[in-house]
């Protein structure tokens, strides 16, 4: 029986009699598994049996919330990992290993946007921004021989650009590379990019995955059923001594040995086995029970967000709100499409006046958390030019369209009059 989100979200990956009937699912606090004798330790290390080996590859807690977050995406398989940026690093590097370029947009976390400009040359792996990315054709013009995937944020961070994913799709696979869409702000309750023709989904489970400001978790999703052996990716087909057919000796690669979820089993065995961001399982457990209340949460998060957006778009002291839930907004109409139930609840503004007026804004605000998460519970304001995305010069800001007097909100579950009054007394002590 196919059940739906709401049902998934709560059970699925999940079988009480397999854990000693425990309704909840157990924290399993173990390093290793015992073997059961030595036929089994051989079968386990031979892939032919499913089970555990140490907790830096996997655990059955991060096994449960593998299984629900794939569920909820509609991929074959999810990897658990110690961060958002693990599970963007190990992608990236899993598909441009060894020298390769990924096709990307300016309108990313600034993480993101700093490693991929500054780091991750120097492992020969180029991220191309470009500022085409509402014009297929010309962006067409961007994939280069050795560009190994397209990778976008869903909806940005912080300024909610809206990714057509649909039309990146194709453009991708008419070239052979993968859709790699990052969905942390989107969350799989407001959009599954699969659906959509998406081959990896990442998260920052840190963020409204989890819900709680309270754990720093990532994911990747497989949808499985990208061509790895079109000639791109001989990473994932080359035979692999590790892998090899233990009745014949003959080495297999792990499209050939994993064939529903090769890209992200390599990623557990190789990148996450030798590079060991592992996600710890009691992180996992406060990561399904965030997930459980999912829907819940971000309905009224967006609803806040909606509200709040409103309200900053009528005040004399905002010079711009971006909010693709605005009417006014340019991703308005894209967000209607993927977003029907809301696009997220982080929106941004433009204050309207100088740095000192803006500083005594932000010191004047009582209710809101002043700090750099966002997806929790409680709604967060910070300044990201100075914080967030502080890390990228000048240049680089305008490039993004981060400009100085940004201030990015993530709303939260409290009442939206609360939130607004916090706001509306803010302004007026910055400009008393
Ligand atoms: C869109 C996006 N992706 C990834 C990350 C990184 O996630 P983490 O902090 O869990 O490493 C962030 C962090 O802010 C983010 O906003």
């Amino acid at each position: 029986m196919a059940y739906h989100f709401d049902t998934l979200k709560i059970r699925a990956g999940y079988n009480p009699a397999e854990h000693r009937q425990s309704v909840q699912v157990p924290i399993y606090q173990t390093t290793a598994y015992e073997f059961r004798d030595t036929k089994n330790a051989d079968s386990l290390f031979a892939f032919t049996e499913a089970g555990f080996l140490y907790t830096r590859v996997n655990n059955p807690t991060v096994d449960v919330l593998e299984q629900r977050v794939a569920a909820l995406d509609g991929g074959k398989a999810a990897l658990g990992l110690g961060s958002g940026m693990a599970a963007i690093s190990y992608t990236l590097l899993n598909l441009a290993e060894g020298g390769g370029r990924i096709l990307t947009t300016p309108y990313l976390y600034g993480g993101s946007f700093d490693s991929f400009g500054r780091l991750y040359p120097s492992f020969n792996i180029h991220l191309d921004f470009s500022p085409n990315f509402n014009d297929p054709a010309k962006l067409e013009t961007n994939i280069k021989e050795d560009t190994r995937a397209i990778f976008v944020e869903s909806v940005s961070n912080p300024t909610g650009v809206v990714a057509d994913l649909e039309v990146l799709a194709a453009l991708a696979h008419k070239h052979g590379i993968p859709l790699v869409v990052d969905n942390t702000f989107g969350t799989p309750y407001l959009l599954n990019p699969i659906n959509y023709g998406a081959d990896l989904v990442l998260y920052s489970a840190t963020k409204a995955l989890n819900g709680h400001g309270n754990l720093i978790a990532g994911l990747v999703v497989e949808a499985g059923d990208f061509p790895w052996d079109n000639g791109k990716f001989p990473q994932l087909i080359q035979p692999e001594y590790v892998l090899r057919d233990r009745e014949t000796d003959r080495k297999r690669g792990f499209l050939e040995t994993f064939p529903d979820a090769p890209f992200v089993t390599r990623i557990r065995l190789v990148y996450l086995n030798y590079f060991g961001a592992a996600l710890g399982p009691f992180d996992a457990y406060l990561a399904l029970i965030g997930l459980e209340t999912l829907s819940e949460r971000v309905a009224k998060q967006v609803a806040n967000a909606q509200k709040i957006a409103e309200y900053l778009e009528k005040h004399p002291r905002v010079e711009w709100v971006k909010y693709p839930g605005l009417r006014s907004d340019p991703n308005y109409t894209l967000a209607k499409k993927y977003f029907p139930k809301g696009p997220g609840s982080v929106l941004s503004f433009g204050f309207k006046g100088t740095q000192e007026q803006g500083d005594k804004f932000l010191n004047a605000i009582e209710l809101l958390s002043y700090h750099v998460n966002v997806g929790d519970a409680r709604t967060l304001i910070v300044n990201s030019p100075r914080t967030t995305h502080g890390e990228l010069t000048p240049e680089e800001q305008q490039f993004a369209d981060i400009p100085q007097n940004l201030i990015r909100i993530s709303a939260g579950l409290e009442d939206a009059g609360d939130i607004i009054a916090d706001l509306d007394q803010a302004f007026v002590k910055a400009f008393n």
